[in-house]
């Protein structure tokens, strides 16, 4: 639908400037400012990059049309991007530009016209296309060879210092793999998170009753820009080098040589793991072709790409082509169409998940996006579903967002039935029926009852997955068949299940049944780590259960875990000791793991063990200050190849393994 104002446009340009115009560019511009707010400043963005360009395309044609109407504060005429004031920020040597970019691939021939004309080219252009990364724009800047600066992109020339969130991340190298490093290298990447990733995370979100976030990118950019360090260690993030800024002493002909020689520094690139998602091309055509097979290929890949970039190959011409305003000459991006479609909410429903957490799905008509039927869409709270005015019976707009989670885009209001009611969040649980409670603090409503059925079957799901006790035979489907036959309330109950009682059950035979008892007993033994992520207490990830598995080492010591000790260790807060005094101090709870331990189960604590060398036996080595791995798992690394890592210096130590900003215990070594 073309906007009436828009129309107007054309239609008045002979003359007099329509009015309308000038309200629509100040429409406009109010709009991308908020939305680069949104994007940039709070990580928050409320509408998709596809409506964002359009937007911003939109103001960019009627600028065009009147330059009288350009004033200095239109979101035209700066680069985007706002630093966050609590981080120290740094100049780029050589600003970070952007890429001009189209959602239309035949633009590609384009921009080919563009780079030949320029460079007055009789031939073809040989172009490297590489995917279109959708996360945030980073710089690293190594000086002979050591990590020592990291800025993100911020407005292209300031940007903010990240370094010591980027130290935390794994594939980024702190030193170069090089005995003859260069004096300075500039590189430029993409930090993300992967699908899998970021489904985790969530998980973990959900589990701290804190938001969620909506997409990868959101995630990544959330989990860069954290004012402290270990929340980022934490978060699982990647990146991808795919760029240059200023460098010295480091010569190639050609991106694809750029791309080969970092990867041999142990920088991450798309060539280490994906060297097949990269092609050189030798004109326009094959590189449309490369973005059709992008196209196809993007839901397959771990991680999300919002479309392809093509290259000059060659640097020579790259310089040549130089830049342009705020975009390369030399480099184009091709942009995918968000795979939208268009349906209906036939009903809201609501789920009770494992801390009773309430969360409102959409059940649709099901509509095919790019090929795969979907039928739900999560709504996340109350809140969201209050922002877009989402109700039952309403025609919406779903997208494929990131790839992961189908997504309502927008209501289409004109459709809407004449009757129709704003969604409320039922006041009671829709599986128990207790009185739902919204904790302080918390987005969500949560059914407090841990009876409730839904909690109880959701609590066994996690008890038994994969990364919990990993009990593969017992899905979730046998699961709630167990429940419902009565056999199974508790997690115990799963460790007395019986052949026969167990053959009696619809669609159980002899060989599903050997299968899952023997999936059960195998279940048994398993680490101390994973035991206690099993238990599911609020709070407690798979993270925090590492870190109390290698605090406590043994089962019968974390049972005697108090508020004060716990509070003690690195990483657990008042709140996250307070949730674990609670649950270990419940009868119940209680109960059930020393039945769990009569029945065999049988964790085993990282100090328990079997070494894994003995090249540090005898060796007693003190850790002082920050490091790049967990304090915790350094000392279980010690201790696993036969060393000691007591947290005093003394006579007997023998190493002090010293960090960044080390504390007394250096000097007293010395
Ligand atoms: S090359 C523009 N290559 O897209 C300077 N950029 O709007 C050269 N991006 O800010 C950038 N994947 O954050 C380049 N393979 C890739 C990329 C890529 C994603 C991002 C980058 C840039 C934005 C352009």
């Amino acid at each position: 639908m073309i906007d009436p104002l828009y129309q107007g446009a054309y239609v008045f340009s002979m003359s007099k400037i329509n009015p309308a115009i000038i309200q629509r560019l100040k429409e406009l511009r109010e709009k991308i400012n908020q939305y680069d707010y949104e994007y940039y400043v709070l990580d928050q963005p409320t509408i998709t990059d596809y409506e964002y360009d359009k937007l911003y395309k939109e103001l960019l044609d009627i600028e065009a049309q009147y330059p009288e109407l350009i004033t200095p504060d239109s979101p035209s005429q700066r680069v985007p991007g706002t630093p966050l004031s609590a981080f120290e920020k740094g100049r780029h040597s050589l600003p970070m530009l952007s890429l001009q970019n189209s959602y239309d691939p035949q633009d590609i021939k384009e921009f080919d016209k563009r780079v030949r004309k320029f460079l007055g080219a009789k031939g073809p252009i040989e172009y490297f296309c590489e995917p279109k990364f959708d996360g945030l724009a980073l710089e690293l800047i190594y000086k002979e060879g050591l990590l020592s600066g990291a800025l993100t992109r911020g407005d292209g020339l300031i940007g903010e210092n990240v370094l010591n969130n980027v130290k935390t991340i794994k594939s980024i190298p702190l030193k170069l793999k090089t005995s003859s490093p260069p004096p300075l290298l500039e590189i430029r990447g993409e930090v993300l998170m992967f699908k899998k990733d970021f489904i985790k995370l969530n998980e973990i979100q959900d589990e701290k009753g804190e938001p969620f976030f909506a997409n990868p990118r959101n995630a990544a950019a959330g989990s860069l820009r954290q004012l402290d360090p270990k929340i980022t260690a934490s978060r699982p993030l990647k990146m991808f080098c795919y760029a240059f800024g200023k460098i010295s002493n480091f010569k190639f002909k050609t991106q694809e040589e750029f791309l080969k020689k970092i990867s041999k520094l142990g920088l991450p690139t798309i060539l280490n793991k994906h060297p097949s998602l990269v092609r050189k091309c030798s004109g326009p055509e094959e590189a449309i072709q490369y973005y059709e097979f992008m196209a196809q290929k993007r839901h397959e890949l771990p991680f999300d790409i919002d479309g392809v970039v093509i290259k000059v190959n060659r640097i020579e011409l790259q310089q040549k082509l130089g830049n342009i305003a705020r975009n390369p000459r030399w480099a184009s991006a091709a942009k995918f169409k968000p795979e939208q479609g268009i349906t209906v909410i036939e009903d809201i429903i609501i789920q009770v998940g494992r801390t009773g957490a309430l969360t409102p799905v959409a059940k649709m008509k099901p509509v095919n996006i790019g090929g795969v039927s979907i039928s739900h869409a999560t709504l996340h709270n109350q809140e969201e579903i209050k922002r877009k005015d989402i109700r039952v019976g309403d025609t919406v707009v779903i997208q494929r967002a990131g790839d992961v989670i189908p997504e309502v885009v927008k209501v289409i209001l004109e459709k809407r039935p004449k009757h129709s009611k704003p969604f409320k969040m039922p006041k009671r649980c829709p599986v128990c029926h207790s009185e739902v409670i919204k904790p302080e603090g918390e987005v969500v409503l949560r059914c407090p009852n841990p009876l409730c059925p839904a909690v109880i079957q959701e609590g066994l799901k996690h008890f038994v997955s994969r990364r919990a006790m990993n009990i593969d035979k017992l899905g979730n489907k046998l699961i709630e068949q167990l429940y419902r036959a009565g056999l199974v309330k508790t997690f115990s109950d799963i460790y007395k299940l019986k052949r026969d009682e167990l053959l009696k059950l619809e669609r159980m035979g002899e060989k599903s049944v050997h299968n899952l008892l023997s999936s059960i007993e195998k279940s048994k033994k398993t680490t101390l780590a994973r035991f206690i992520y099993a238990l599911g207490i609020r709070y407690v990830g798979e993270q925090t259960a590492q870190i109390l598995a290698n605090h406590y080492g043994s089962i019968q010591n974390f049972l005697k875990a108090s508020f004060e000790e716990l509070v003690q260790i690195n990483d657990i807060g008042p709140k996250v000791a307070q949730s674990i005094v609670k649950a270990l101090s419940s009868p119940h709870v209680k109960k059930e793991i020393k039945e769990l331990l009569k029945l065999g189960v049988n964790p085993q604590g990282p100090s328990q063990r079997q070494n894994v060398s003995s090249k540090l036996k005898g060796l007693s080595i003190v850790i002082t200050g920050k490091l790049p791995l967990e304090r915790e798992t350094i000392k279980e690394i010690i201790v696993n190849h036969g060393g000691k890592s007591p947290s005093q210096v003394t006579k007997k130590t023998n190493f002090v393994l010293v960090g960044e900003d080390p504390g007394s215990k250096l000097k007293k070594a010395q």
